[in-house]
């Protein structure tokens, strides 16, 4: 038997409920499969802390995480406090801290969710966004001069590296090649963006002779939303940069019926520290303590977290649970229902126990 240390950090708004869901849900699967345990250390770190102490998380908080084998993260922000102070306190250090430079974003149509698009259903869109993570239009660089005056100025510099674009163009491909279609959309605006965008082109080119069994296009940003949008089907695996990625995975979120089904992995594809699962909804106040959260997200969020374990039946019967649950339409309302996080969680966790896997 297997015993994985899971790192549990739900901090803000509904990320405890949602995190609360996740274990329950994670502790069925341990219990049916009788193969693996896992041993939870939950980490009170956010914004309560924050309000308590003035950090977000300890001093020596990546230390204390970096013998997990993965962390379970809820969500971070709170109204009373500015956004880059609860984000850069908690989220963005571990993600940068631990290197996780791969950024993986799944869509899909749940059977019994109903998508934007008209049309399209379920086995139509199935689209994996790996978003680069660690550099990019969120490097943090830049700054201000002549704060207040008439001549103020602000500067936000990209950063593209040789080694940061490289490394998840190579991540993207090999996430092709292990889909049925290996077929990659490598996403930039290379036509108004002559230099970082530029070289991301020429590096996809690069990167993908070594990759002759995957089939590859390149696609503008601005195009890229009207072909998700218009040819659903016409994609498969996409890279792109953290912001274009940021906003194209919100876009796949929507499409797909609501955010609050959309998880996200922040990998280190080279397993030199834990990774880290997240849905990707946020802290969302205006449903926190109502008990409405959808808890899908965080479910299809642990499933990316036991694949990466290495307990892909486990994380393939979560899938199959989650999909048995949304159609025989026990859905929250984000999605049209009027089941609770708890109706939700027990009916998946009923789905897991009477499962044959
Ligand atoms: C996301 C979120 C974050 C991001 C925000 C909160 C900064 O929108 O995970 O997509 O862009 O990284
Ligand atoms: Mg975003």
């Amino acid at each position: 038997m297997r015993t994985y240390r899971i790192a549990a950090i739900p901090a803000d708004g509904i990320g405890p409920e949602v995190i609360g869901a996740g274990l329950e849900v994670l502790d069925a699967l341990a219990t049916r499969s009788g193969q693996f345990a896992l041993q939870v250390e939950t980490h009170d770190w956010g914004s309560a802390r924050y309000r308590r102490i003035g950090a977000m998380m300890p001093e020596d908080g990546l230390a204390q995480l970096k013998s997990a084998d993965a962390i379970f993260f809820g969500a971070v922000g709170a109204p009373d406090i500015p956004d880059h102070i609860t984000l850069w306190g908690l989220r963005l250090p571990i993600c940068q801290g631990f290197d996780q430079y791969a950024n993986v974003r799944p869509t899909r149509i749940f059977p019994g969710v109903e998508s934007k698009l008209r049309d399209v259903g379920p086995g139509d869109l199935d689209w994996l966004i790996i978003r680069e993570n660690s550099e990019g239009e969120y490097a943090g660089h830049g700054g201000r001069a002549h704060r207040g005056l008439p001549e103020e100025v602000a500067t936000e510099t990209a950063i593209f590296t040789r080694v940061g674009v490289e490394r998840i163009m190579r991540y993207a491909f090999e996430r092709a090649r292990a889909r049925p279609r290996k077929l990659l959309t490598v996403v930039t605006k290379s036509n108004a963006q002559r230099h970082g965008m530029v070289f991301w082109d020429e590096i996809a080119a690069l990167v993908a002779a070594d990759y002759p069994d995957v089939t590859w296009d390149k696609e503008l940003v601005d195009a890229m939303t009207m072909r998700m949008v218009g040819k659903p089907r016409s994609i498969d695996t996409v890279v792109a940069t953290n912001l274009h990625a940021d906003i194209l995975s919100d876009l796949a979120a929507a499409l797909a019926g609501s955010v609050g089904l959309a998880p996200t992995g922040n990998i280190d594809p080279q397993r030199r520290f834990p990774s880290m699962f997240e849905p990707i909804h946020g802290s969302a106040f205006d449903i926190t303590g109502k008990g409405i959260a959808n808890p899908v997200a965080t479910f299809w969020t642990a499933s990316m977290m036991l694949e990466h374990l290495g307990e892909p039946k486990a994380a393939a019967a979560l899938m199959t649970a989650i999909e048995q649950v949304c159609a025989a339409g026990i859905l929250t309302p984000d999605i049209g229902g009027t089941a609770t996080t708890r109706d939700v969680t027990r009916a998946v966790c009923d789905a897991i126990r009477g499962a044959n896997a």
